[in-house]
């Protein structure tokens, strides 16, 4: 078989997908990129949806040995936004038109139950957003509440679904506990979004392949691969960075496979090619999520070293990625992205929320 009738495949084996994301030749590589946005386009049409991040602390009671926020990396300058303060970006974020808000964290059990469902429930009195809670593996008591607050979406990256690799990267932690986590959240009716980092230590591109497939088997909302950065104060600070290549690929190949879901194009994949976000929404991404947080708890949340546009002014950021998306043929959504898997009734409910 040749790649031209491999990437019009309805299933790919984890052969045919290892092969497809192994490929290295600049034109059999055009050929992945450019039947990933055939299929995007099919699926998502031209809109790209925006979701805002506030990182509303960087407080972490967990260690993984690939994050800067780890809890024994004592070198950082901890914050906690108040409710009052994380309300107020909420808002400033959809006046510039943008209708996902994602309250992301470190692990944080400081912020607890009540005070996120508060802040949860005021955002959800005070705009037509839809809230992503992106705050690591949390009680199950915890999700139902923030469900019942108002919340719409989680985002859980699996990381790797290679158990081995989990146990090492994250103290002995199970990958099974994570995969619970996100059925739970599913079940619950979150729309839900998980993923790896590609060019971890150790991983192999058959550790990818398995990644792919297992975001098949979630039926998830969103798949976010974005690669490793070393980051300083880490166990794996002098390990080399993922690669850009393997990255573009994996989002390509998952679009093949995953169809009619989200993806990203990440500011990690931002932060290590200047084009980044570009070259991503050009091999399958539909998605891009600009960092709201206010000064000066932004340069504080340093999962990995100089992220993309952290010295720019957040408000500035819609009329920057407008020009670049209009650059290529694309638009900014005005809609709140929801599930592409949602039927049209599901889109009624959701909308009159
Ligand atoms: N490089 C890139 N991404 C990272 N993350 C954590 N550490 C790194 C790193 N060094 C990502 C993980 C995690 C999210 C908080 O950030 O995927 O889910
Ligand atoms: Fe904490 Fe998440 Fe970083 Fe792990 S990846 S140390 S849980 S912020």
């Amino acid at each position: 078989m040749n790649l031209h009738e491999l990437l019009h495949k309805d299933e790919l084996t984890r052969e045919e997908i290892v092969y497809l994301l192994s490929l290295k030749n600049e034109d059999d590589k055009n050929l992945l990129y450019t039947r990933a946005d055939e299929v995007r386009q099919f699926y998502c049409y031209d809109e790209v949806h925006l979701r805002g991040i506030i990182e509303i602390s960087n407080y972490c009671d967990q260690n993984c040995f690939y994050c800067g926020l780890r809890e024994a990396n004592l070198t950082l300058t901890r914050y906690r936004m108040s409710p009052e303060e994380v309300i107020a970006t909420a808002q400033m974020i959809t006046n510039l038109g943008i209708f996902t808000i994602v309250l992301q964290s470190g692990e944080d059990h400081g912020f607890d139950t009540d005070l996120i469902a508060y802040i949860i429930y005021s955002i959800k009195q005070q705009t037509n957003a839809a809230i992503t809670l992106s705050l690591g593996e949390r009680g199950f008591d915890e999700y139902r509440a923030w469900k019942i607050a108002g919340a719409d979406r989680y985002l859980l990256k699996h990381e790797t679904a290679n158990p081995k690799l989990y146990s090492l990267y994250h103290n002995k932690q199970k990958l099974s506990d994570r995969i619970e986590h996100l059925k739970f959240l599913k079940n619950i009716g979150y729309q839900i979004g998980s993923g790896n980092m590609i060019g971890l230590p150790m991983q192999t591109v058959e550790d990818i392949a398995d990644d792919i497939l297992l975001c098949k088997e979630f039926d998830l909302d969103m798949a976010a691969f974005g690669p490793f950065i070393p980051s300083p104060n880490t166990p794996y600070q002098s390990k080399n960075s993922g690669s850009v290549e393997l990255t573009l690929n994996t989002m390509a190949v998952a679009r093949l496979i995953l169809k009619n879901v989200h993806i990203p194009a990440t500011t990690a994949l931002a932060t290590l090619d200047e084009d980044g976000r570009i070259k991503g929404l050009n091999a399958g991404a539909n998605i891009i999520m600009p960092d709201f947080t206010p000064n000066p708890y932004r340069e504080q949340y340093q999962i990995y070293p100089d992220r993309k546009c952290l010295k720019d002014d957040p408000r500035k950021c819609r009329s920057c990625l407008q020009l670049q998306l209009e650059s290529i043929g694309r638009r900014v959504s005005s809609s709140r992205g929801d599930s592409l898997k949602l039927t049209p009734n599901e889109i009624i409910n959701w909308s009159f929320k």
